[in-house]
């Protein structure tokens, strides 16, 4: 049962020694570590603690429908630390806060948000893990503000959510970028090209720049620093007049020219319902091959930078923040976060997580680190 909080600012909570089941649920984009996270919840409160832990399935989608769960032992998460996406589902339509529901044949949008908290009340979880990114976080703090004791986990490839210094998933889109670089540079090099690899990232420019670094990126564009196509191709003409007859170019999708704008394969739409960005990579590749009269050719990495197992790194930190978000509900610490600061998992509240985008330094440590290198960011001044 969840218990609402004396102040409605505060949300909910409830007394760590009267839990005996908690939910768990994986929200927004998969991503390498989402299972690993999950194993770490389960063995933690079941065997430290002997709660019971019910997985809701497609996110919050599944606390809007009746039987959208299943109980989660020990046995059912053995080896999950190595398996990729999430065993639960996830789901990254159809935000709680701004749902659309049909009315007299039209679509309209609604918070359902105390349609979710019933649900909880009704499958009688005492507290709820989410496990996500910054949209699951919004959700998770609107349903703490209306009574349900929750904690949260952050992950995304993208790297963007405030708070912690890293959220798991990044290092394995990192090292399938850099892999795809590692490549990309062999074919690159035989005939000449210059290649433009077009990576995930949303409006935050953190795995172009540190694919980019570790796999010897030529050229790296990125959201905080908007490009200009002359400083680009000037570069990689450069770069061929001194026998270097090839190049790599890898930009985010978020990536856009100076006094232009992202480029999106789908618009977003009214009522706050998110684009879907691409095409950047494609319309870099035509600008350069017209600038510099070197064939270039695009490739999209898309969801490969999302599938596959966890990297080591990835496994550890998804395993230690399963664990640490079990310490937190056992410790009566309800609207908290659980993040990395350094080498130490620590916990901040989900509220300060979600208060803006955490983006790349355009003047930070590693920027200055590839500019040292001679890498170009296309940068107009
Ligand atoms: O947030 C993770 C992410 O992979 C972004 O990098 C990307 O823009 C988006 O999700 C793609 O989402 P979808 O799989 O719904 O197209």
């Amino acid at each position: 049962m969840t218990v609402k909080g004396k102040n409605k600012d505060i949300g909910g909570y409830i007394a760590p020694e009267r839990i005996k089941r908690i939910g768990i649920l994986t929200g927004g984009g998969d991503c390498p570590g989402l299972n690993a996270v999950i194993r770490g919840v389960v063995r933690a409160a079941t065997l430290e603690r002997g709660w019971e832990v019910y997985g809701i399935l497609d996110g919050f989608d599944g606390l809007l429908r009746k039987n959208a769960f299943r109980k989660l032992e020990s046995k059912d998460v053995r080896g999950l630390q190595v398996r990729g996406g999430t065993i639960l589902g996830t789901s990254n339509r159809g935000n709680p806060l701004n749902y659309p529901v049909m009315v007299r044949g039209k679509t309209v949008y609604r918070d359902v948000t105390n349609d979710i908290v019933r649900q909880i009340k009704r499958l009688k979880l005492d507290v709820l893990v989410t496990v996500g990114g910054d949209g699951t976080m919004k959700i998770t703090q609107a349903i703490y503000e209306k009574g349900v004791p929750v904690v949260g986990v952050p992950k995304t490839i993208d790297n963007d959510l405030g708070v912690t210094d890293v959220t798991f998933g990044f290092n394995s889109a990192v090292a399938c970028s850099t892999d795809a670089l590692d490549k990309l540079h062999t074919t690159a090099e035989s005939h000449h090209r210059v290649l433009v690899v077009e990576v995930m990232g949303r409006d935050c420019g953190w795995i172009a720049l540190e694919a980019g670094v570790a796999g010897g990126a030529d050229v790296i564009l990125i959201p905080e620093i908007p490009f200009d196509l002359e400083k680009v191709s000037a570069h990689i003409k450069r770069r061929k007049q001194t026998g270097s007859r090839f190049s790599i170019v890898i930009v985010a999708e978020g990536a856009f020219a100076k006094g232009g704008k992202k480029i999106y394969e789908k618009e977003p739409q009214p009522g706050g319902i998110p684009g879907r960005l691409g095409g950047i990579g494609r319309w870099v590749a035509n600008e350069i091959s017209k600038r510099t009269n070197i064939e270039s050719r695009v490739v999209v990495l898309g969801h490969l930078q999302r599938g596959g197992s966890p990297t080591t790194f990835d496994r550890i930190l998804a395993t230690r923040f399963g664990v640490e978000a079990v310490n937190l509900i056992a410790d009566g610490k309800f609207g908290q976060m659980v993040c990395l600061k350094g080498r130490q998992i620590k916990s901040a509240l989900i509220k300060s997580a979600v208060k803006k985008l955490k983006h790349v330094d355009p003047n930070g440590q590693v920027v200055q680190t590839a500019e040292a290198l001679g890498i170009s960011f296309g940068r107009s001044d």
